[in-house]
């Protein structure tokens, strides 16, 4: 077994209560360098990479506006007015397609910048996931929230987040996603040691940042998409660089997880990492295939290119 210490004091388990509010805001970090992706993201956020005709991010925001989410702070680093910029009106745009006669074009870029409030922080230093989370404190307050890793994104009719949504109505505790990966894999993910309660839901008895495989407690994986309670705050400005020498969200849940259970749950929908650069042409290829307008042609395309 992982080397999972100090053990999850569990001596304080009336913890604090947790109010049984509904999820309306959202924390997006987007502040990571995408080091994955170079040279493509040398001088662009990965988050505006197209997955097919829209930036990733906004698959993301979509996701958060289908599930009722309100308010969604992005945070932000250095380079990465991109997002902002794709999500503000633009007046001069707008003008040229209504001149034009362009009107679903106009409407698909109005829809953009009405779609929800989107509200901005600058992570200073690429401390960590943990540390992208904390920058959202003073935005989130008391209220339980969400959190859309950007560099996931989940296809299915019933948005991975609603799922975890589900999940927080019944039990008003924090809910993580998670998904089987490959035990050679172990080393990409927060990895949860879970108590099985019922087909897809799991209980959270342990969880670390990145084992390697033969210390992984489990091969469920948490991948981005997360419910969390307020009081995750002052938990992560008490924690110390982990794993790569950064702020750990996850070591922040471990001790959570001492004062309110954690829920995972395996979400039902495909995953793209699309920080991953083959990852990224499959999601591109799946969501392309969707648009009846483009389905006959690509496929012919892939038939000849994979026949040569
Ligand atoms: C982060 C989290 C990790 C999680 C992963 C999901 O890691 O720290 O626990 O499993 O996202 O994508 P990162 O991919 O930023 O290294």
């Amino acid at each position: 077994m992982t080397p999972l210490s100090p053990k999850p004091d569990r001596s304080s388990l009336a913890g604090p209560r947790i109010p049984n509010k509904k999820i309306t805001k959202a924390v997006v970090p987007a502040a990571g360098l995408g080091t994955r992706f170079l040279p493509a993201t040398k001088a662009q956020p990965k988050e505006m990479l197209p997955i097919y005709d829209k930036p990733a991010i906004q698959y993301v925001i979509e996701e958060a506006v289908a599930a009722g989410i309100k308010d969604i702070l992005v945070v932000t680093g250095r380079g990465k007015q991109a997002i902002e910029n794709h999500f503000d009106r633009s007046v001069e745009l707008e003008e040229t397609l209504q001149a034009a006669g362009k009107k679903g074009e106009l409407a698909s870029i109005q829809e953009i910048s009405n779609m929800v409030n989107l509200h901005y922080v600058r992570q200073k230093e690429a401390k960590g996931l943990g540390h992208a989370v904390l920058c959202a404190k003073s935005f989130i307050g008391n209220d339980p929230f969400a959190v859309f890793l950007g560099d996931d994104i989940i296809d299915h009719k019933k948005p991975a987040i609603c799922q975890l949504m589900a999940i927080w109505e019944k039990y008003h505790s924090p809910v993580l996603a998670v998904e089987e990966v490959p035990l050679p894999r172990t080393k990409a993910y927060g990895i949860i040691k879970p108590k099985s309660i019922s087909g897809r839901l799991y209980q959270v008895l342990d969880l670390v940042e990145k084992p390697k495989p033969e210390q992984a407690p489990s091969r469920l994986g948490i991948v981005g998409r997360y419910i969390l309670t307020p009081q995750i705050f002052s938990l992560l400005e008490k924690t110390k660089p982990g794993s790569g020498g950064e702020i750990q969200l996850t070591d922040a849940l471990r001790r959570l997880n001492a004062m309110q259970p954690i829920y995972a749950w395996q979400f039902e929908g495909v995953r793209h990492d699309i920080g991953n650069k083959l990852e990224f042409v499959k999601a591109t290829l799946a969501y392309a295939l969707k648009d009846k307008t483009a389905e006959a042609a690509l496929k012919e395309f892939m038939r000849q290119l994979v026949a040569q």
